[in-house]
């Protein structure tokens, strides 16, 4: 028996944050509208997001701390559904948020709350959603797209590609997005994991035997610096610092640290006239755990008093803790990643509605698409944003 093909308006693939606000927007719209899933629930990136609190946006959002081979494309999205346009939605829901740090907006109680809402607006919208369903075939005829799934045919003038990236697979994320865009004759930026732990090796796995301490430092990678707390791990080195700055590494890359950002230069000369008894490591401990200050000052060598130094190997040493270099030999990978940098290449679609420029009715967005987030609700911020613009252009 063949399937018979059921009729839509627009068929979303992925239910998570970008697909589900695209259909939302979309269905509300008039339009009838079909999100597939192979995932038995939808949204499950949100529910686990931000420790189970979801950062669900920024106060900071900007075009500038996004990451894409193209830093304009997620302007016109980004500026047409805002953060506070978020902030608006949730408060309609009266779901309690708090700003934690450095502009990130968290939900008081659960992300399952974010998940509900957008589940309601979808239900607003008359969506159809079809979860634990795998894509079995996309084809695209007479300017029609009929997708095959499970047992299913269903059929729509246009299709939104939103299944995100391939961070972490044990969650049902695939590359899908990829092979469909190539499908379709769209480019990829190679993707890389982001937003993720990096693994240390040779002289640097000195700090593996640190596991589980943590400082503020700034941690830096080129031109990209980020004053945030490092985590010391088991395989190398965490913490939102580290991750910020992953985004930017790629293998060979050297990334920097500066232990003490808020000291002054001669700080270490000032400490000996007021200290000249002290030793580095007693020095060091005054401002960082003491794990920490005892490995710095152990690979750094100066042993006894800081008094019998001369000012200019202080002056070295003080160089060496506010630029500590170290090239990490590899990350933790798409395992561990919150994020993939690259994706759908940003040339083959409209900034305005996300619609393939050569491929009418064919959209892209969210995390499938080359634009990444900071960490702290920036992706979310994108995932909403981009699938917004899809919404209104369906
Ligand atoms: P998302 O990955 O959410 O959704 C894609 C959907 O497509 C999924 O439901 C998946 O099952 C489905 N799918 C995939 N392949 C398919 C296939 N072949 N067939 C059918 N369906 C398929 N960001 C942020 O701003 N604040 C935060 O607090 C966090 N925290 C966080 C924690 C952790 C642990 C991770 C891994 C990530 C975050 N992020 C985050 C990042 C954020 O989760 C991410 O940017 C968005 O979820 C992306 O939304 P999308 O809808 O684009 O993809």
């Amino acid at each position: 028996m063949t399937a018979t093909s059921d009729r839509y308006d627009a068929i979303v693939l992925g239910a998570g944050g970008a697909g589900l606000m695209c259909a939302a927007v979309a269905g509300q719209r008039g339009h009838r509208v079909l999100v597939i899933d192979h995932a038995d629930a939808p949204g499950k990136k949100i529910l686990i997001s931000g420790g189970g609190r979801c950062n669900f946006t920024n106060l900071g959002v900007a075009p500038d701390r996004y990451l894409s081979k193209n830093p304009h494309f997620a302007k016109s999205a980004l500026s047409r559904f805002t953060a506070d346009d978020f902030i608006a939605l949730v408060d309609r829901y009266a779901i309690a948020w708090h700003e934690k740090t450095l502009g990130q907006l968290f939900c008081d109680g659960s992300a399952r709350q974010i998940v509900d809402m957008l589940l309601d607006q979808c239900d607003r919208g008359g969506v159809t959603l079809r979860l634990g369903k795998a894509i079995r075939d996309v084809a695209h005829s007479d300017d029609r797209y009929r997708v095959a799934f499970g047992d299913d045919v269903a059929e729509a003038p246009a299709l939104v590609i939103a299944t995100g990236g391939p961070s972490i697979p044990k969650m049902g994320a695939t590359g899908f997005a990829y092979d469909l865009a190539r499908q379709f004759g769209l480019k990829v930026v190679e993707p890389r994991p982001a937003l993720v732990p990096l693994t240390l090796s040779g002289e640097d796995a000195l700090f593996r035997s640190l596991s589980g301490v943590s400082a503020p430092v700034v941690a830096s990678c080129g031109k990209a610096a980020f004053a945030e707390a490092a985590l010391f791990t088991h395989r190398g080195l965490s913490g939102p610092s580290i991750l910020q700055v992953s985004s930017y590494w790629r293998p060979g890359d050297e990334i920097a640290i500066d232990f003490l950002p808020r000291h002054a230069a001669d700080w270490l000369i000032a400490a000996k006239r007021e200290r000249p008894r002290a030793s580095l490591q007693q020095l060091l401990s005054a401002d960082l755990p003491a794990r920490l200050a005892e490995a710095l000052a152990g690979r750094i060598g100066i042993a006894g008093e800081v008094g019998a130094q001369r000012d200019a190997t202080l002056r070295d040493v003080e160089r060496r803790i506010a630029g500590w270099r170290f090239v990490p030999n590899g990350s933790e990978g798409f395992a561990k990643a919150e994020v993939t940098v690259g994706g759908i290449a940003t040339q083959g679609l409209s900034s305005q509605t996300m619609e393939a420029r050569r491929v009418p009715g064919l959209y892209a967005i969210g995390e499938a698409v080359d634009v990444t987030g900071w960490l702290g609700g920036y992706n979310f911020q994108w995932a909403w944003a981009s699938g917004w613009a899809a919404g209104q252009a369906i």
